[in-house]
């Protein structure tokens, strides 16, 4: 079937208005090849001939599963475990006064935890260091817009070649030999981790911030507010001061930062903010 071949300034407008809307990311008019290069094979796919029609087909899709697939298009969900090394130092440093030690519970949210790297990296980092592990009480929030990355993440099965960051007596003492997607050599994590983490769907810039009922001792948000405009940030890191005990700490990708004065978090670490 004849499809369009370019996808068109105003067609491109009406895109970037939908993903600002509802993911928060700004998609400037250089992006445009991008954009249409990875929607033209969505076009042979769901049989369409025009960009437009695409574009109505996201914009009617009310389980937001197309939107979903959108960003996960432009963006990209590129993990790993033990990500940024020097924040698990400061983690390691730190551990001993960073949680409640009176109520021994600790909460950690992991916003935007793609593929589960992330929160088991967290968790296998508590169980290595923290004082008898057993007696406390540990809940990790795992969320994520993509549910792809959730359904991934909820599984835990890890392709070998992607857990080089994963000190190998820990690899065998938290994960279990398992058989990867193309019949290759992979790994599962043990239920017993499974247990402390809880994944959701959730869109940081357009969820309802007043379902969480706890405070978090950390929360990490990494790599993912680089997708979002100055103004999306701030709201964002806003919110996060109410979710957040004084003294508690954000972690950030290391090529982000939080510029704004006015939200009260001062920097401690590279890459690590901590709520005055
Ligand atoms: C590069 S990954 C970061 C994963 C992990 N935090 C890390 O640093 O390794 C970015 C993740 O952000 C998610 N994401 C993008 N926009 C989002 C939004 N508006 N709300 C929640 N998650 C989002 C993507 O689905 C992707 O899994």
């Amino acid at each position: 079937m004849p499809y369009e071949k370019e996808l068109s300034h105003e067609v491109f407008e009406k895109f970037q208005e939908l993903i600002y809307h509802e993911i928060g990311i700004n998609l400037s008019e250089h992006k445009r090849t991008l954009v249409q290069t990875r929607l033209r094979k969505w076009l042979i796919k769901f049989e369409l001939n025009s960009y437009s029609e695409l574009y109505e087909k996201i914009a009617d899709d009310k389980s937001d599963q197309m939107l979903i697939m959108l960003v996960n298009a432009i963006t990209t969900n590129v993990t790993s475990f033990f990500r940024e090394d020097s924040q698990w130092i400061y983690l390691l440093q730190n551990i001993d006064t960073m949680f409640d030690r009176e109520n021994k519970r600790i909460r950690i949210w992991s916003a935007a935890c793609s593929s589960g790297e992330e929160p088991y990296s967290i968790l296998m980092f508590l169980k290595e260091h923290l004082n008898d592990f057993h007696k406390w009480d540990i809940k990790i929030l795992a969320t994520d817009i993509s549910e792809n990355m959730l359904q991934h993440a909820q599984n835990g099965i890890y392709e070998e070649k992607n857990m080089q960051s994963i000190p190998k007596h820990m690899k065998y003492k938290y994960f279990i030999p398992a058989i990867g997607k193309n019949g290759g050599k992979a790994f599962a994590i043990k239920d017993e981790l499974k247990k402390y983490i809880i994944f959701r769907s959730f869109n940081l810039v357009t969820g309802d911030y007043t379902i969480f009922k706890n405070k978090f001792d950390v929360i990490f948000c990494r790599n993912v507010m680089i997708y979002f405009d100055r103004k999306t940030q701030d709201q964002l890191l806003f919110e996060f001061t109410n979710l957040l005990r004084k003294g508690s700490r954000v972690f950030v990708g290391h090529s982000e930062s939080i510029q704004n004065k006015k939200l009260n978090y001062k920097l401690v670490s590279p890459s690590i903010y901590q709520l005055k």
